[in-house]
């Protein structure tokens, strides 16, 4: 583990590997999930329809993918999952370990990562990481020493040195790019190191070495994580081959429902080779 990540020493500084006695990787579980949304028109629309899926467990990388093109519904199952509610009419049951869970629950276990994360504008980073670290860091159990620790290991984590005492900005003010935007929603929640992760186009609008780099901490994540092995879900676009192959297990959604949940390596052959099944969209 520590050699994998003394290759790069900004995700070395993240101190994913100390636990002590590793607990088992937890495992999500999605059962016929539909979401069915009633229209501004009146009309119902359906969402998600019997959409059934696993994440996590004892073997594997821990690093899952929702992978579909635009309007499928990856961002409506993460939002289901998370426990985040949907306007909308959601049956099915979603299980961790096994154990059927209320949104109350996952809401309260998960971190998740926005499509479009609200930032504070007027804020700094390293303001904000504190003020993160202060509510989801217990007291009972870190200083405030450790707290500004974790803080400055995530910002080298996530390469925002540079732009530490930066304000975030907003469309009034400008400050942080796009991608520094998305680093740090994302290091705002590997703050509390979270079992069970889940992310929303973690990697858009970032150059393919920041993409990469963020695709090999949550998958550091997925293999060791804070107090053993975590469950990491995102929802790609268009990930390179590198990224790909870290995936474990890669679930297809088209128009809201379920086409393909396979291993990636057996998913790669529904990508678009000689220009077929595009809608995939791998870039090679
Ligand atoms: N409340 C709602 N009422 C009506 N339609 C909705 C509602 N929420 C989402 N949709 C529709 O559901 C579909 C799936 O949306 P979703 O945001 O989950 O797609 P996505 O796969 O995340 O797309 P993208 O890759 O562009 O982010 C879209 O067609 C969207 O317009
Ligand atoms: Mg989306």
């Amino acid at each position: 583990m520590m050699a994998l990540l003394g290759e790069q020493p900004h995700l070395a500084a993240l101190p994913l590997a100390a636990a002590a006695s590793p607990r088992p990787r937890p495992k999500l579980s999605w059962h016929f999930v539909r979401c069915d949304v009633r229209q501004w028109d009146g009309r119902a629309k359906t969402l998600l329809l019997d959409v059934c899926g696993v994440a996590g467990g004892a073997s594997g990388t821990g690093l899952f993918a929702l992978m579909g093109p635009s309007g499928s519904g990856k961002s409506t199952l993460l939002d289901v999952l998370s426990g985040r509610s949907v306007r909308g009419h959601v049956t099915g049951s979603i299980r961790l370990d096994g154990v059927v869970t209320t949104e109350a629950t996952r809401r309260s276990i998960f971190g998740y990562v926005l499509q479009e994360e609200v930032l504070p504008g007027t804020q700094t980073v390293w303001e904000y990481l504190l003020f993160h670290a202060s509510l989801r860091l217990p007291s009972s159990t870190t200083t405030p020493a450790n707290r500004v620790r974790r803080v400055r290991d995530t910002v080298a984590a996530m390469r925002l040195q540079r732009v530490a005492a930066s304000v975030i900005g907003d469309v009034f003010v400008r400050g942080l790019s796009g991608g520094e935007r998305r680093r740090l929603a994302i290091g705002a929640e590997l703050l509390a190191a979270p079992r069970l992760l889940l992310l929303d186009e973690p990697t858009t609008g970032l150059d393919s070495a920041s993409a990469g780099a963020i695709v090999d901490l949550l998958a550091a994540l997925g293999r060791e994580g804070g107090v053993g092995p975590s469950t990491v879900l995102v929802s790609l676009h268009q990930p390179s081959l590198r990224i790909f192959r870290t995936l474990e297990r890669v679930l297809l959604l088209c128009d809201g429902r379920a086409v393909r949940f396979s291993s990636a390596s057996l998913s790669l052959p529904l990508c678009p080779v000689r220009g077929k099944t595009r809608w995939v969209g791998c870039r090679f």
